[in-house]
């Protein structure tokens, strides 16, 4: 498949390399647009999936298996059917027959973070596994039932403990289908041969999900058709996994998710969708179940933890002879998501010889899953406090070290990259943050009780764009537009950026633009995640705006300024097309309409495969910078300044762009410092199922965070822009460990970076 898709054209929409309006301008682009739906929001009209009414609808909770393997021998459920207001318990004795989740990647719609069954039958394949819905009138009611639900297992020993996984034995791991490795020449050989060389082992905890809007669905059943208000990230994927699960038509599932109160990767289908559909079925009544935080935790995977060795050997004047990057995570048999960490090592380095591998182990629990940056930001925690390392060994500045090893193509694929400003990226935001007057000797620098230390690490996060993009556009002879694609608004601004984007192309201003997403009936098969969304939509819209200038052109007719020419050959602006190198060629989508005695033009378009990606080597790039305070006699940390530099092609929206990247490093400095679930390892539960004691950064845990971008267009993407959602989180921690190490003398390689590790 890749093969043969690498012999297309390497041009990403036909006629078109790059985007032949990648430099008009109509002044939309890169605006710092407050988001149009913040009035929605602050004046709580914005509806979330767990805030739609229905009639006769009643209340779900869950009550979780209390082993992590073995079979349930008795369920009482007697208590919780008497108990005020119930209505019904669903068990696997009741719950309607259902096909297992097609699990992600298997097909290309398939949205399940496993392919377990769902409460078919007595078995237990994780400590927390749902094993009843109860059903009542009131949340209230539900909950104090589930609470008296009983269970007795035959249990059996299941496998939880990552040490004892490993000592029987690891497995190459798959990433997308293709094994986690990459090796060239003989790098053992010559990291033994290098005349300055580090070796280190860095080690990751598990994490768990935690946006603020926990997860929730109100679904009701109309016949066969099943209707589910979703908080989601891939809404048309959900309709045809659950689809496929009650033996239905993809047609006769309609999802929405209009807004979405954080995703980051966990906001796909678990079972909480699943059994809420079964449950209003069972009971033929609508229900609305949302999972405690609690329930989060037992139902919605997170990140896997990773132990992860990084070796570097360098020749005397610092370039890399050898880059070892290998290592082993866990995750389930019902899964294919091993954390993939050396997927930002992959492009990162120029090195000879090269090894790259991940094994990976199964264990007995929660399927883990995609989170905020997933491989990247564990990923770049030990490579980049790696390469800080080795600086430190060859007594050279480490951003020096880093731009002398910029590969000039991708040093595992061999691609040219699309575009890579890297060391722009690192000359503007050192000389911001001013690290030239940084003290490289360790524990040098103290204010008061507080040692003061500077860090600082690469980001990095691939450029990817899916297939299954589509949208429609329909532009009426008042010049108003609306476009309509199955998309996600999770608060990063999909629709404020996108209304810029379709003004944009077709010149009109933000109040002619409606942007509908979020609603599976919609056209399209698009994910917001792998912060590829936008060069999704921006890809279908490009399409189909082609596709409407075509449509246009013909309907002008001869007696149109615009007649003879081809769609290469306009643009927009002032609500209609011109000739694009020459604007007083032009006529208003108003007067072409009325012309031609249309009232609306509608067109509907798919694009191209993203064969960009089969041909580049593209990914978002940035400098960040860290500056921390480590108290000499407590070992609390505070990060005191952080600055990022960026280089992720054309900013669309400063204002969203710029949330966006802040919002990612906060993550960062939470994966640095605070972030841990703590999993049994006698019993396989997590133990800190709550806010209280699974930490996140709050706003006195975070500094002002400057960023900053070179905003160099990438000519091998629609609109000449890269991914910005993820890369925040990148590069984030180590640049943290680094200034900690700066700070103290104390490499921290074990995250999170907590203060008994200083002590
Ligand atoms: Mo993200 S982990 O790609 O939703």
């Amino acid at each position: 498949m890749a093969k043969a898709v690498a012999l297309a054209p390497d041009r990403w929409m036909p006629g078109g390399e790059p985007d032949p309006l990648i430099r008009h301008q109509n002044g939309h682009i890169g605006k710092p647009l407050s988001r149009i739906d913040g009035p929605l929001k602050v004046t709580g009209q914005a509806r979330f999936a767990a805030e739609f009414p229905m009639e006769g609808m009643v209340y779900a909770a869950v009550a979780y298996s209390t082993i992590a393997r073995g079979t349930i021998t008795h369920l009482a459920t007697n208590e919780a059917e008497a108990a005020p207001g119930v209505v019904s318990v669903m068990t696997h004795e009741n719950a309607p027959r259902l096909k297992p989740p097609p699990v992600f990647m298997s097909a290309s719609k398939a949205a399940g973070g496993d392919n377990l069954p769902i409460m078919q039958d007595a078995r237990v394949r994780w400590n927390g596994e749902p094993i009843a819905v109860v059903l009542a009138e009131t949340q209230e009611q539900a909950e104090y039932a589930a609470s008296l639900v009983t269970a007795t297992y035959d249990e059996e020993e299941a496998l939880v403990s990552f040490a004892e996984a490993v000592a029987k034995g690891t497995a190459q791991s798959l990433f997308m289908g293709q094994p986690l490795h990459n090796e060239k020449g003989d790098a053992e050989k010559a990291l033994a041969s290098a005349a300055t060389s580090i070796d280190s082992t860095y080690t990751t905890p598990r994490h768990n999900h935690n946006a603020i809007e926990l997860h929730g669905v109100t679904v009701a059943w109309d016949g066969e058709t099943l209707r589910i208000h979703d908080a989601s990230q891939l809404v048309a994927h959900t309709a045809w996994s659950l689809a496929q699960m009650f033996g239905i038509s993809e047609e006769q599932v309609l999802v929405t998710s209009p807004f979405v109160g954080g995703g980051f990767g966990g906001k796909c289908l678990w079972q909480h969708q699943v059994l809420a559909a079964a449950a209003a079925k069972l009971v033929g009544r609508p229900v609305r179940l949302v999972l405690s935080r609690e329930g989060v935790y037992r139902v919605v995977g997170g990140r896997s933890l990773t132990e992860q060795r990084v070796a570097l050997g360098a020749d005397g004047d610092g370039r890399l002879r050898a880059l070892i990057h290998t290592g082993t995570t866990a995750k389930t048999s019902g899964n294919v998501m091993p954390e993939p960490f050396i997927l930002p090592t992959r492009s990162a380095y120029a090195a000879e010889n090269y090894l790259l591998d991940v094994q990976s182990v199964e264990l007995d629990m929660l399927a883990n899953t995609f989170m905020r940056a997933p491989g990247e930001s564990v990923g770049t925690f030990a490579l980049e406090c790696a390469i800080d390392e080795l600086a430190e060994k060859l007594g050279v500045d480490p951003i020096a070290l880093r731009i002398l090893n910029e590969p000039e193509t991708d040093p595992t694929s061999g691609l040219p990259f699309s575009a890579r400003h890297i060391d722009v990226a690192w000359r503007h935001g050192a000389e911001k943050f001013g690290w030239q007057h940084r003290d490289s000797l360790p524990r040098n620098q103290q204010d008061g009780e507080w040692l003061v230390g500077l860090g600082c690490a690469t980001a990095t996060y691939p450029y990817y764009r899916m297939p299954g993009g589509a949208a429609r556009i329909t532009l009426t002879k008042n010049a108003e537009a609306t476009v309509d694609i199955a998309a996600h608004e999770m608060g990063m601004g999909t629709a404020t950026v996108q209304t810029q984007v379709i003004a944009e192309r077709l010149g009109l201003p933000l109040t002619a633009v409606t942007f509908n997403y979020g609603d599976s009936t919609l056209p399209g098969v698009v994910l917001a995640g792998g912060s590829q969304q936008t060069a999704a939509i921006g890809a279908s819209v490009i399409t189909a705006h082609r596709a409407l200038v075509a449509e246009l052109i013909k309907l002008a007719g001869n007696d149109s300024p615009l007649a003879g020419l081809t769609p290469d050959e306009i643009a927009s602006r002032d609500g209609g097309l011109c000739k694009r190198d020459d604007d007083e060629r032009f006529e208003s989508y108003a007067s072409i309409l009325a012309r031609a005695q249309r009232d609306q033009v509608s067109i509907e378009a798919t694009p191209p495969m993203p064969l960009e990606t089969m041909h580049w080597s593209m990914h978002s790039h940035g400098a960040m910078f860290c500056e921390v305070r480590v108290n000499s006699i407590t070992g609390e940390i505070r990060v005191s300044r952080f600055l990022a530099s960026f280089d992720c092609g054309r900013i669309l929206n400063a204002k969203t762009a710029a949330s966006q990247f802040r919002g990612g490093i906060i993550m960062g400095l939470g994966l640095a410092l605070m972030e841990e679930t703590q999993f049994d390892e006698r019993k396989g539960r997590v133990m800190n199922p709550s806010l209280a004691e699974y930490h996140v950064p709050v706003h006195m845990d975070v500094p002002e965070i400057e960023v900053m971008w070179t905003d160099i267009p990438d000519p091998h993407t629609p609109m000449g822009a890269r991914g910005v959602g993820e890369i925040g989180i990148t590069g984030t921690a180590a640049a943290v460990a680094n200034a900690v190490y700066n700070a103290t003398g104390r490499r921290v390689r074990d995250l999170p970076i907590t203060l008994d590790k200083l002590i």
